[in-house]
């Protein structure tokens, strides 16, 4: 069973997927804690009633950003926490928190990257007129919404459609794509190679589950 934590600054709505998934018979991860910069973050009260233990770091009370994520990387270590999961969680990390979960901490961003990095994805991609859209699970790299992809969800941008229509459908298929690759991870079955991801034991049918596009 691998040990996560989740960090989080909002509504926490993945974290919900992720809760139901870990509840399921066999999932192969538990959230061990769960992080919160803000202290009002409804994702607080969502691991509240699913009866896992939270804490509010808030990035208010530290004087610089390095001490910010010292203490971070202090309270997700003593957690027992091997993995993080980050969960709408609106803090730049730097380089030196990052490369201390190199490799163990996911991210979910809300478009097919490399494409739009970043806030406002589904403003920018109706602007730039592109077809598709789409979210992204990746392991974290110290670059902004970089990092070798594990998994992604394509989605057919309908003519008319608003951004905030736009993001409620991606957001939808990120419930979906982050309990699969949290999964894929937790199996051991992720390897990283020159910094593209390797899953071991796929088959075609897999492939089309853990990289769905919906029409
Ligand atoms: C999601 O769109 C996620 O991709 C982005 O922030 C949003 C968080 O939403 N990183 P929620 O708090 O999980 O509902």
């Amino acid at each position: 069973m691998v040990k996560v934590a989740v960090l989080i600054s909002g509504g926490g709505t993945n974290l919900q997927a992720l809760i139901d998934a870990c509840a399921q018979d066999g999932f192969p991860a538990e959230i061990l804690k769960v992080f919160s910069n803000v202290p009002d973050a409804y994702g607080l009260e969502r691991a509240k009633k699913a009866g896992i233990d939270t804490m509010v770091i808030n990035h208010r009370d530290f004087e610089s950003r390095e001490a910010f994520e010292e203490r971070l990387h202090t309270e997700i270590t003593a957690s027992g926490a091997k993995l993080i999961c980050l969960a709408g969680f609106m803090r730049i990390l730097d380089a030196r928190f990052v490369n201390r979960w190199k490799n163990r901490m996911l991210n979910i961003h809300p478009s097919l990257l490399p494409a739009f990095r970043g806030l406002h994805t589904q403003e920018r991609a109706l602007e730039a007129g592109v077809r598709f859209s789409g979210c992204t699970v990746h392991f974290v790299n110290p670059e902004l919404d970089d990092g070798p992809i594990i998994n992604q969800a394509v989605i057919a941008i309908n003519p008319n459609e608003t951004a905030e229509e736009l993001a409620a459908r991606v957001l939808e298929l990120e419930h979906l794509i982050y309990p699969q690759a949290l999964k894929l991870v937790a199996e051991g079955r992720v390897r990283v190679v020159s910094n593209k991801i390797r899953i071991s034991n796929t088959d075609y049918a897999d492939k089309n589950i853990i990289n769905p596009v919906i029409e």
